[in-house]
């Protein structure tokens, strides 16, 4: 028996979604495509298969065709519809950020726990890219020693048309905060945020430089600069007090021509991080089947979260902000 999928929200991620989900996962269907525009959600649907195509959300999340659901709707949009899937009993695979404000996330951890089972998991997709499990896996066997610092860049192309202010903290680097929370197995105990002088400082997606600091007295800098203009690149790179391990972008080829190496860019998230997403995927399809939650849960959508909203309050007041998640849940 496949898991029949409904997916909520058939933009940009939503399709690559349904497409995975259509194409690449065994055991899935994709039952039924949402979208608040039904244009695009019938386009989506009649690409990928999908039986159904419709514009009401909540239904999707009712339906009793649907044992699962994709949610890809606007950031707005997530913890309200997570929090419907939890009540309805149906496992959720909730693209980043859970919300922008971490007591919503508590009250949807609330619901979750009152369920008594993890049905939650986020769109935090870098915890199945082979390079940051790579880096994770050699910090985890000593490799490198002790960590010292973690280094993190987060590069788009120009900043998507419905970026608004503080979207760089709070859309944005949320993959940051939770990838070297997750490489680093350590909580945060504050964030400082830094703006560099920019020509256009009103400009959506202005860009920010932050610097965090672990429970552990780790030191973790994350750049977003989401007007980087020459590609989309993200980097990495943790310090360990016996060596370092650097993170490689996938490049299949290299052009050598005119006295030059030449190699590409994408030009956004998708083709970087492919494998990360049909990893991401089938892992949660895999989960749905067996029982047993993988990925980042409902409450590591809280700490990055709490980690934004601290960045936020640091990028208005110039000072340090302090993180302080509340008492962890037995769920998790
Ligand atoms: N994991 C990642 O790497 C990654 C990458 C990009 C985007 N995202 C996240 O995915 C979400 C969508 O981003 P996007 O770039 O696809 O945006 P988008 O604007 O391209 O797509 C959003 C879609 O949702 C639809 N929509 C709006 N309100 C809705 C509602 N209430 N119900 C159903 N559909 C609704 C819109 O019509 C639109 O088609 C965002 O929350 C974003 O943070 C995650």
């Amino acid at each position: 028996m496949s898991i029949r999928v409904g997916l909520i929200g058939a933009g940009v991620m939503g399709a690559d979604h349904a497409r995975i989900l259509s194409r690449e996962i065994p055991g899935v269907a994709l039952q039924s495509v949402c979208d608040a525009d039904i244009a695009r959600a019938r386009a989506i649907a009649e690409a990928t298969g999908a039986l159904h195509a419709g514009a009401d959300p909540w239904a999707v999340i009712a339906d009793k065709s649907v044992d699962a659901v994709v949610i890809a709707s606007p950031d707005d949009t997530h913890a309200p519809l997570a929090k419907a899937c939890i009540e309805a009993g149906k496992p959720v695979l909730c693209e980043k950020p859970l919300s922008q404000s971490a007591s919503e996330c508590l009250d949807l951890i609330a619901a979750e726990v009152k369920a008594g089972r993890r049905l939650v998991q986020i769109g935090f997709m870098r915890r199945f890219d082979p390079a940051y499990v790579e880096m994770k896996q050699t910090f985890a066997r000593g490799v490198v020693g002790p960590a010292l610092m973690m280094h993190n860049f987060h590069r788009n192309v120009c900043a998507p048309s419905n970026f608004t202010g503080q979207m760089a903290i709070t859309n944005s680097a949320p993959h940051e905060f939770d990838i070297a929370r997750f490489v680093l197995d350590a909580d945060y105990q504050s964030i400082t945020v830094f703006r560099p002088e920019f020509r256009d400082a009103g400009k959506a997606g202005a860009p920010v430089f932050m610097v965090l600091k672990t429970l552990g007295g780790q030191l973790v800098n994350v750049e977003i600069n989401n007007n980087a203009a020459y590609g989309y690149d993200v980097r990495g790179e943790l310090v360990g007090e016996k060596g370092s391990v650097f993170l490689r972008s996938p490049v299949h080829s290299e052009i050598h021509v005119n006295l030059q190496t030449i190699t590409t860019y994408p030009a956004d998230w998708r083709p970087r991080f492919a494998e990360a997403y049909r990893l991401q995927n089938s892992a949660w399809a895999n989960a749905i089947a067996t029982g047993k939650p993988v990925g980042a849960s409902a409450w590591d959508g809280y700490a990055a979260s709490l980690t934004a909203e601290a960045g936020v309050a640091s990028l208005a007041s110039g000072t340090a902000a302090k993180i302080a998640l509340v008492a962890k849940p037995a769920l998790y």
